[in-house]
């Protein structure tokens, strides 16, 4: 039942990742969804061009993952997570981990993207301290990568805004690699860009300065999500491993966006043929149906944990919730739809349409460019001058409003993350209305 909500109720939640002043005076509040459409409070249905966020890709209230999580809630509520387990977080590590390239056979159960960054940070520190390298602390992030809002995901993160309130607490040893993005060299890319492997090679800067055995691990997200769909130029990633190999460095790729179907493939990583030492997991591991978030590593990680006393804890690390069994059901339905379904296939099959759809918009006038890869996409458009974003901001309201349309904006990026299901044809109507509401703009 829909709950009624007074100005009051409004005014109490502090929005977020929001201009919670300028959403207030007109808020976008959704009350259902279903398929591939949300329901707003005035009734309307909107077409949800983003799949949430990233993170429903194969639809909204899927009645597998639906019935999962209620039969679940009638069995078992939850169970304690520390020195006890539940069968459904076992199974799911079993399945997830079945998926996972070849070697990833263990995970370990977080709640959100951000958790999972900060698990897999101190998964590579206390690797290497425990194997005795323990003068390995430096972590390496990448200008405009995200990794979540905790500590450790602001201070290898790259986006200024997510840092600038917090620089005097940021954590320690931290640099950064350049990133990817040349307007001038890669504009209009489809795919990865010809342009840039070569920035790979900002990590042996790095190196020379700190000396490579000092580094812990090198953290970047396969195609930079957030920051604008920024995809690794052709042999960047590569290379990336390369160097980390050579030095001894951990590579994570924080697959919160990527994994499950996002660039058509099960992970990034199998996507690019690029294998790293850790990946982190959340948004599409439950369809976002439970939160929930998982870190996968190689066995040789583990193992390297597994030392001492039997009966010693191997890593203080946990959550209360750390395989919630609720969450682990809708993972274990989840990931049975993904592959009864052949979520991954068909995401491949939809990706050149995509591309093609979005890219009708490069010689728009009011665009600047526009970057495609796998199901993720991004039209940037020229900011308005002195107004950096608002442009951005009211194309997303105008489509909400007027186009019942959901799309994302980073400033002035607009981003689409259609569902791994889509349609062909409601992606040749988002594009139409995106147009539609972008010629309109001043
Ligand atoms: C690459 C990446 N890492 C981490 C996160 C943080 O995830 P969460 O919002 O679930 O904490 C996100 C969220 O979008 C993300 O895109």
């Amino acid at each position: 039942m829909t709950q009624a909500i007074s100005q009051r109720d409004i005014e109490a939640l502090w929005m977020p990742f929001t201009a919670n002043r300028d959403f207030k005076k007109q808020p976008k509040t959704i009350v259902a969804a279903k398929g591939h459409y949300y329901q707003a409070a005035d009734g309307r249905q909107l077409y949800d061009a983003f799949s949430g966020l990233w993170s429903c890709g194969l639809g909204h209230s899927h009645p597998k993952i639906v019935e999962a999580v209620q039969h679940q809630l009638t069995e078992l509520d939850y169970a304690m997570a520390f020195q006890m387990g539940n069968d459904k977080a076992f199974a799911l590590a079993g399945k997830l981990t079945e998926m996972a390239p070849a070697g990833f056979n263990h995970a370990f159960f977080t709640n959100s993207g951000s958790e999972s960054v900060d698990t897999a940070l101190k998964i590579a520190l206390g690797y290497h301290r425990v194997k005795g390298e323990a003068q390995r602390t430096r972590l390496i992030g990448r200008e405009r990568g995200y990794h979540g809002v905790n500590f450790g995901g602001i201070s290898v993160g790259g986006i200024a805004a997510n840092r600038q309130l917090f620089s005097a607490n940021l954590i320690n040893g931290v640099d950064h690699l350049s990133h990817t993005y040349n307007l001038e060299h890669a504009a209009f890319s489809r795919g990865q860009p010809e342009w840039g492997g070569h920035l790979a090679d900002d990590l042996e800067r790095l190196a020379a300065l700190h000396g490579g055995a000092n580094i812990a691990a090198v953290i970047v997200e396969p195609v930079a999500g957030s920051a604008g769909i920024l995809p690794p130029p052709v042999g960047y990633l590569e290379r990336l491993r390369e160097l980390c190999t050579e030095h001894g460095i951990l590579l994570i790729f924080d697959e919160v966006i990527t994994a499950f179907g996002r660039v058509g493939a099960n992970f990034a990583a199998d996507r690019f043929g690029v294998m790293p030492d850790i990946i982190t997991t959340a948004k599409g591991l439950t369809n976002s149906m439970i939160p929930m978030g998982a870190v996968l590593v190689r066995d040789e990680i583990y193992q390297t944990f597994m030392q001492g006393p039997d009966q010693a804890i191997e890593m203080f690390h946990g959550y209360t919730y750390s395989g919630h069994p609720v969450a682990a059901a809708a993972g274990l339905a989840a990931l049975e739809v993904f592959h009864e379904e052949g979520i991954a296939a068909q995401a491949k099959a939809l990706e050149s349409g995509f591309e093609t759809v979005l890219h009708s918009l490069d010689n728009h006038p009011m665009v600047k460019d526009v970057r495609t890869i796998g199901l993720m996409g991004a039209i940037e458009l020229i900011p308005r001058d002195n107004a950096p974003g608002a442009r951005g901001l009211e194309a997303h309201k105008a489509c909400f409003w007027e186009q019942d349309l959901v799309i994302r904006n980073a400033m002035d990026t607009l981003q689409f993350a259609p569902f791994l299901n889509a349609k062909p044809d409601d992606l040749e109507k988002t594009v139409a209305a995106v147009k539609s509401v972008i010629d309109g703009l001043l």
